[in-house]
């Protein structure tokens, strides 16, 4: 068989990316490890920048987006018993979009459907071959058949446990990483959310978050030790923890119900550079990871998404490698910006077990700063509606 990119990965980037060459006559075959119903179990990312809402609306998988999409215009910081707002469409004149990862896969798997491109779901033992060779192979095998592949470009989309960045030589790439001393406990409950906007709390016990999903299902977070699990919280004990961080008035219109789904994931940084290796192009969370604090982990899968398919329909339209031969570069400028703001999101709203008095100071002083500058406000509005492309 041949196609003219295979996609390693049927996450956000992988299907996105499938979308946008697609709309341009570009021919791909994507190949994911898990079933299809596993990806669509998976709950992870809940806001969804602008820039990132545009390029679904260009894969022609926005529409319920618009329809069930909650607009926010702001957020709130909690600390010291007390909410501060922070107003990004007074400050920067734009907005993010609460709408959960899961239901971005589902739109873009509808619409992959739609016009027929293929997906191998269930493709083990995906290996890549000849990748710095006109003709790099994939190879897989499915219900124990095997299959080879052979192509122009792979994408390796297959996230930070994938094949793709394992198939570079550890001689041709650098890896930098920061591993957190703490996880978040997620929860989602059908339940209305506390607050009509996110609520992001610095407390003496750990850090939590209230978010959501629609405005009758809630996604809460509270920061725990990485050997904790989920088995030691039952939701009893989980809102009871919730309720002792949060502020008077979000205790008071907190909702705790059943919980629907409950995991722990651990907080890390970590980026890979370069983000090509020969005819491999790597892009969402096989080249980096953010730490969720500052949502950026699925806008940045998207943002990625955006130079290389630029990158590819130049190369095919008006045979140009340019883009290409540019993507590691421009994409990774965008990374780095992104791995400092969730970097510093987390440092400022976290309690570090080895943290200082001085540190503790550190950060008190850091926020009082915030909610008393414009200046500050807009740097993270800025920031976490994202940055330009
Ligand atoms: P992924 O979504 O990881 O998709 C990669 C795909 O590749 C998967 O479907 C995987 O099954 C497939 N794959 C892997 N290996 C292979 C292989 N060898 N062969 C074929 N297919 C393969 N971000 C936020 O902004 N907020 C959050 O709250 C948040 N929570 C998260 C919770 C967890 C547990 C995780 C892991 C991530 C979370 N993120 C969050 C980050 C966000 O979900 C990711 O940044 C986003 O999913 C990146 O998309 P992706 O397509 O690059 O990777
Ligand atoms: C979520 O709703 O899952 C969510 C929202 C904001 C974050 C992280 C996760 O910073």
């Amino acid at each position: 068989m041949r196609v003219q990119v295979v996609i390693v990965g049927s996450g956000p980037a992988g299907l996105l990316l499938g979308q946008l060459l697609a709309r341009a006559g570009i021919e791909t075959l994507i190949l994911e490890r898990q079933s299809r119903d596993y990806v669509l179990g998976r709950i992870r990312a809940g806001v969804i920048e602008p820039g990132a809402v545009g390029l679904l609306e260009a894969a022609g998988a926005a529409d319920r987006l618009h329809r069930e999409g909650l607009v926010h215009e702001g957020t709130e910081i909690a600390f010291q018993g007390q909410r501060h707002r922070i107003d990004f469409k007074a400050l920067t004149g734009k907005v993010v979009t609460v709408y959960g990862q899961t239901e971005i896969t589902h739109d873009l798997m509808d619409a992959r459907d739609a016009i027929g491109a293929k997906t191998v779901y269930e493709a083990a033992d995906v290996s890549l071959h000849d990748l710095t060779g006109d003709a790099p192979i994939v190879r897989y095998r499915k219900d124990g058949v095997a299959h080879e592949v052979s192509c122009d470009y792979v994408a390796g989309c297959d996230g930070f446990h994938g094949v793709s960045r394992r198939s570079i030589p550890k001689d041709l790439i650098r890896t930098y990483e920061r591993v957190y001393p703490f996880g978040w406990l997620g929860v989602l409950v059908d339940q209305p959310p506390l607050s009509h906007e996110l609520v992001y709390v610095n407390h003496e016990r750990g850090f939590a978050l209230c978010s959501m999903r629609s405005a009758t299902r809630s996604r809460y977070y509270l920061q725990c030790r990485l050997e904790e699990h989920v088995e030691e919280w039952p939701d009893d004990r989980f809102y009871q923890e919730l309720t002792r961080r949060l502020d008077a008035e979000g205790a008071r219109n907190l909702h705790p119900g059943p919980s629907i789904e409950k995991s722990i994931a651990p907080l890390r940084s970590f980026v890979a550079e370069p983000m090509r290796h020969g005819n491999l192009f790597l892009a969402g969370d096989s080249a980096h990871i953010v730490p969720p604090t500052g949502a950026k982990g699925l806008n940045l899968a998207a943002s990625d998404v955006a130079y290389l398919s630029a990158a590819l329909i130049e190369r095919y339209r008006e045979n140009s490698a340019e883009g290409l031969d540019g993507y590691a570069a421009k994409a990774l400028a965008r990374v780095w910006k992104a791995e400092r703001f969730s970097w510093q999101m987390t440092t400022m709203l976290h309690q570090f077990p080895e943290s200082s008095g001085f540190d503790r100071k550190m950060q008190a002083a850091e926020l009082d700063y915030l909610f008393s500058s414009k200046a500050a406000q807009t740097a993270l509005a800025e920031n976490y509606v994202g940055l330009p492309y």
